[in-house]
């Protein structure tokens, strides 16, 4: 039975992962390690609690003694890292926090590999979840590649870009069987509504405004959670060590036509008169260093691995939707306490 260590797995994307993970890998034996951050949630995971092939472990993956420690008794064969500080605004406002989780964080678990695994690296990988935003910002024209050249903007990006060549080094320098995705925006069920999609959602839900950055002509490409959860399995069980892969869903869409369509979704959704959701759009001071354009080439992903996106967005989207919508209690376990704090100090002076 080998062993995966997933970090993060209690967070958005991590939680896809772990599901996917313990559902169809019976004979691995899977451990969610999380800090439970604001980010972290339990109840993302609980339908798959209490599985025998499930375990969850707190810890801090800036505790290098902690991270070492459980390296050492678990023997893990496997570690998909997504562990993370996530969101750009709060890199904006607190950026010590990301090179503490981000870099530090994920060198000490390549630390812990290494040690663990030296000497016999055989069937062993260490699979380190990256983001698009390491590539900067496009104009109108051109896509991301693997090869395109880092040129992070915000502390966020700057912290993934620098823990992704934390992670090559460790492959080119110490032979650590490493591999590294970069993924575009994700979107689909159990995102902290601090991110764009579940944020409008909720406040369209309650009549609250709609804070568009800037003019709202940013351009994100979303990806469906599911699909991007997919992914990672087809390159944690195919793709090379050493290589990178890019995935995206070739989706466009500038912030505001999409937050044009989810209005028009929850006014029927909501029973509301075409256009009412749409009046609570209002536009806000730009986030600083705000990127233009991303835009991803996910081909060698697709040829090599034979992955492909599933959904549609706008099927996704309205799944989305609904989603959030019948799960009220668990939209409104994450809005209380630390989250209106937040909210204020985010939005207010903006
Ligand atoms: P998230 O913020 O929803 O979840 C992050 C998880 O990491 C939380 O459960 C949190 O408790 C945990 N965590 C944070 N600091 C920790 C620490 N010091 N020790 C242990 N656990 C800690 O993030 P997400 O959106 O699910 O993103 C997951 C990963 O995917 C991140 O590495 C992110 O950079 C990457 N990514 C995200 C997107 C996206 O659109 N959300 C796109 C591409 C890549
Ligand atoms: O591209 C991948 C990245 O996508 C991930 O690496 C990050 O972890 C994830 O947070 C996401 O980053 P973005 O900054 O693109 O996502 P966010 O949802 O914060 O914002 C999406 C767009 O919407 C962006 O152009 C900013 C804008 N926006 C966001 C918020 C929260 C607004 O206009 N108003 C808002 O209130």
């Amino acid at each position: 039975m080998k062993t995966i260590l997933i970090t993060g797995g209690a967070g958005f994307i991590g939680s896809h992962v772990v599901r996917l993970f313990v559902n169809k890998y019976p004979n691995y034996k899977i451990v969610n390690l999380d800090k439970l951050t604001y980010a972290g949630n339990l109840a993302n995971l609980s339908d798959v609690e209490d599985k025998p092939n499930y375990e969850f472990v707190k810890a801090d993956i800036v505790d290098s003694g902690k991270i070492l420690s459980l390296f050492r008794e678990y023997r893990f064969d496997g570690v998909i890292h997504l562990a993370a500080e996530s969101h750009v605004d709060r890199s904006i406002a607190n950026p010590t926090e990301f090179v503490f989780t981000n870099v530090i964080g994920t060198v000490n678990l390549l630390n812990a590999a290494l040690d663990v695994w030296k000497g016999n690296t055989e069937e062993k990988l260490f699979y380190h979840i990256s983001t698009d935003e390491v590539y900067g910002s496009l104009g109108k024209e051109g896509m991301f590649t693997e090869s395109t050249k880092y040129d992070p903007h915000s502390p966020y990006s700057a912290s993934k870009a620098s823990s992704d060549h934390f992670v090559r080094a460790y492959c080119d320098t110490f032979g650590l069987p490493t591999l590294v995705s970069n993924c575009s925006n994700n979107y689909g069920s159990f995102q902290f509504p601090e991110k764009l999609i579940p944020l409008f959602i909720n406040n369209i839900r309650y009549n609250k405004a709609l804070p568009v950055y800037g003019k709202g002509e940013n351009i994100r490409d979303w990806l469906w959670v599911e699909d991007h959860a997919r992914a990672i399995d087809v390159i944690f069980h195919q793709g090379k060590v050493g290589e990178t892969y890019n995935i995206g869903g070739h989706n466009e869409w500038t912030n505001i036509d999409l937050i044009q369509l989810m209005c028009k979704i929850l006014d029927r959704r909501l029973g509301r008169k075409e256009g009412a959701s749409a009046e609570l759009i209002t536009y806000v001071k730009d986030r600083a260093g705000h990127d233009l354009r991303y835009a991803i080439d996910s081909s060698k992903l697709q040829k090599e691995l034979g992955w492909v996106p599933s959904l549609q967005f706008e099927e996704g989207l309205e799944k989305t939707i609904d989603w959030y919508l019948e799960n009220e209690s668990w939209m409104l376990n994450v809005t209380s306490g630390d989250y209106q704090l937040y909210y204020e100090e985010q939005y207010q002076k903006r």
